[in-house]
């Protein structure tokens, strides 16, 4: 029998504020797809971003130029793909031309990546993918030009890969370094709730790469109401944890609660959502409340109102699921370490529906990772003819 190749894919993730660099090897057999972690690193810019209550796009542009080199040396590394050249080699004329001309708008990283072709041999990496969207377009083209340099100097393919997509299939990567992926690993059709700081949708997916979004948020996305709420209440950033984490104290310690707030669209009869009115309502809350909250009040408040999000979510979810015939339910996206809608979700699906199946991704995995980014590019170049020559940041993606 003819042992495959193992095919090892780079993965780069630079779609908000959270630099993303991942190498697995991924060898097919005949009934399934193995996978081995090489790396997986993240390099966070929330310390930076905390103290200005949010994610300032020039500046995340700024640090992923920063730290994305290093820290693909670093997974390389760690990856044991990092070999030293026995001499320092000097760069080609016009290879030096037409990196320079890729990396126009990032001339910061030209100096540093001259020096590692320089320097280390090239690293047998056969493909790479990269987020092409959605997400900030300052920092999506930071991970795409990078990604087009490297593609360029490797002679390797690009392959311009959907964040949301990266979420989706996140659940399929357990805590293990190996794992595979066959036909009977997902039970489709299978809805998918997508909760991230720019995302609110559900998705029916009836096969990997076959996305329908039957829903989506009027305005603002789950994540986004969490982190609004949490600065109306003078907590810092990213609101999710925080708020999370202040919820459950009030459910542990207060009988009652003093607030009431609206559950927006929970009976609409579609699936969309909307969090903005929400928002509002906690903002008026807090004024009537003469503008400031006690710690005991803000734990309560934040009971409210993480019940309130979670609850429209869960409601929508198992009524999707329900329509379209679903065996599974899948939630991917920052919002999914929420331990309430995990909680709440696995306890009303089973009431709902014994047989529906109900996954999340590793609290790790939950918020933004380069791993799922590979994983998501993998399954894509398979299913590819032909991967485009150009690729651009696109803040918009659709799935
Ligand atoms: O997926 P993600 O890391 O980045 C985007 O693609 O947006 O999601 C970040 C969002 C933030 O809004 C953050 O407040 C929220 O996920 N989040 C949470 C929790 N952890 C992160 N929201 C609620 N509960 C949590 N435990
Ligand atoms: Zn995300």
């Amino acid at each position: 029998m003819t042992k495959n190749k193992p095919t090892i894919v780079l993965g780069i993730e630079t779609s908000c504020d959270d630099t993303g660099i991942a190498v697995l090897k991924v060898s097919e057999s005949k009934s399934k797809t193995n996978f081995e972690v090489l790396a997986n690193e993240i390099s966070s810019q929330t310390k930076l971003h905390e103290q200005y209550g949010g994610v300032f796009p020039a500046m995340a542009k700024r640090e992923h130029a920063k730290n994305i080199v290093p820290l693909f040396i670093h997974a390389l590394e760690k990856s044991k793909l990092l070999k030293k050249r026995k001499k320092t080699k000097s760069i080609d004329q016009k290879i030096l031309l037409k990196l320079t001309k890729l990396l126009e708008r990032e001339a910061e990283m030209l100096s540093v990546i001259v020096d590692f072709v320089q320097t280390y041999e090239n690293p047998k990496i056969d493909k790479i993918a990269v987020t092409s969207g959605p997400g900030l377009e300052p920092t999506l083209w930071v991970g795409i030009n990078f990604a087009r340099a490297l593609g360029f100097l490797f002679d390797i393919p690009v392959i311009p890969t959907n964040h949301m997509e990266g979420h989706i299939l996140s659940v399929a990567i357990p805590e293990d370094k190996k794992f595979s992926i066959s036909s009977s690993s997902f039970h489709f059709p299978l809805i998918s709730l997508l909760v991230s700081g720019g995302h609110t949708e559900l998705v029916l997916v009836k096969d990997i790469g076959k996305y329908t979004i039957i829903g989506a948020t009027r305005d603002d996305a789950a994540g986004e109401a969490f982190d609004k709420v949490a600065r109306m209440m003078d907590l810092p950033y990213p609101g999710g944890p925080k708020i999370s984490q202040l919820a459950h104290e009030g459910r542990t310690t207060l009988a009652f609660s003093e607030f009431s707030l609206p559950r927006p669209m929970i009976h609409s009869g579609d699936f969309d959502f909307s969090f903005s009115g929400l928002k509002t309502a906690v903002l008026y809350t807090i004024r009537d409340m003469g503008g400031s909250l006690s710690d005991s009040r803000k734990k309560d408040l934040s009971r409210e109102f993480e019940d309130a999000v979670v609850e429209v979510l869960i409601t929508k979810t198992l009524k999707a699921a329900q329509r379209y015939g679903a065996r599974a339910v899948v939630v991917g996206g920052g919002v999914s370490a929420n331990q309430w809608l995990r909680s709440e979700l696995l306890r009303r699906g089973k009431e709902f529906n014994r047989d529906l199946e109900i996954y999340f991704p590793t609290k790790q995995l939950s918020t933004d990772n380069a791993l799922m980014i590979t994983l998501a590019g993998y399954f894509k170049s398979q299913r590819t003819k032909k991967i485009p020559r150009t690729i651009k940041a696109e803040g918009n993606l659709k799935l």
